[in-house]
């Protein structure tokens, strides 16, 4: 059975942990895993845009000795009706792990399901799983162990909103979710996490939702998979802006997984602040892209 990358919830948080600490080391050089990928070949398949997911597995691949090959759908006979299953069985006989960006959950699902070799969530319109390993590091760089801290969201309840909500079962954290009752984030993540212990509490107050976080997180209000415009009105009062970062705990952090719609979401002051590490969230997709591929690929030893 190959080491898919698909979703946190699917895993033993321990391996998450494991993970991370993976990430930290190799970005701190207490490990080196020079060459480990050596002969290896990543196929990257990207439905939609990416800076950061695509360049940073990319750049991963060629610093663990390995390559990368990035393809969009038109590059592929999948752009010409070529089923996924199909593409999955011949590039499991090329290459050595795919990673799939799409707007359709499910796509993903059908392609590791047909691989026999291991396959990356690169964004789904359900989640965003190599995202929010990279904002745990973040966060645990800047603040301290995520455990028993509270972890705001304002504005949209999407895909990464979501993936926030699993890793607050699977790291042991609590969430507050401010967002209109119409963009609330998917019931059954919010049931899953609430079944495995996580606190995960939801208003329409911005202000009660950020009060005690010790970080407030938002994201793009029109994500990559939404095809019918949603009402930015609603989502105004969920801009995070210096008044919500003041009612926060002291200390707290900005996070935003980019790319950011300045004004919007946020404002220029907050992105720009003391408070925001979005460069450093950036960077640590890195490390934590070396992370989960040398987990996928496992070089004996590692993990
Ligand atoms: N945060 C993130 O996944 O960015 P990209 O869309 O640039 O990959
Ligand atoms: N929610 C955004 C995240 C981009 C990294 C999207 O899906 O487009």
């Amino acid at each position: 059975m190959p080491r898919n990358f698909i979703d946190l919830d699917t895993f033993d948080p321990a391996e998450l942990r494991s993970l991370v600490q993976c990430a930290k080391e190799l970005k701190n050089n207490i490990l080196s895993a020079k060459d480990s990928l050596a002969g290896k070949t990543l196929a990257m398949i990207f439905e939609k845009p990416s800076t950061r997911t695509r360049i940073s597995f990319d750049v991963a691949m060629s610093k663990l000795g390995g390559r990368a090959v990035a393809l969009s759908p038109s590059d592929l006979q999948l752009g010409r009706g070529e089923s996924l299953s199909d593409t999955a069985q011949v590039l499991s006989r090329y290459v050595d792990a795919i990673v799939l960006r799409t707007s359709r959950h499910n796509s993903l699902e059908e392609l590791a399901a047909a691989s026999s070799i291991p396959v990356i969530n690169g964004l789904t319109d359900r989640t965003h799983p190599c995202q929010l390993l990279a904002d745990i590091l973040t966060f645990e760089e800047h603040v301290g162990p995520i455990s028993g801290k509270k972890i705001t969201w304002l504005g949209d309840g999407n895909n990464v909103a979501a993936t926030w909500i699993q890793a607050a079962a699977q790291f042991n954290f609590d969430m507050q979710i401010g967002c209109p009752d119409s963009l609330r984030p998917q019931k059954k993540i919010v049931d899953w996490a609430r079944s495995m212990g996580a606190t995960i509490e939801i208003t329409e107050d911005p202000i009660a939702a950020v009060k005690g976080a010790h970080c407030v997180v938002t994201d793009t209000w029109v994500s990559l998979s939404d095809e019918q415009s949603k009402s930015i009105d609603l989502l105004k009062p969920f801009q995070v802006d210096s008044k919500k970062m003041e009612a926060a705990a002291d200390g707290a952090i900005f996070m935003h997984c980019l790319p950011a719609k300045r004004g919007q979401e946020v404002t220029e002051e907050v992105l720009e602040g003391a408070a925001s590490v979005i460069f450093d969230e950036a960077e640590n997709r890195l490390h934590v892209q070396k992370a989960i591929l040398l987990w996928c690929l496992a070089p004996d030893g590692l993990f």
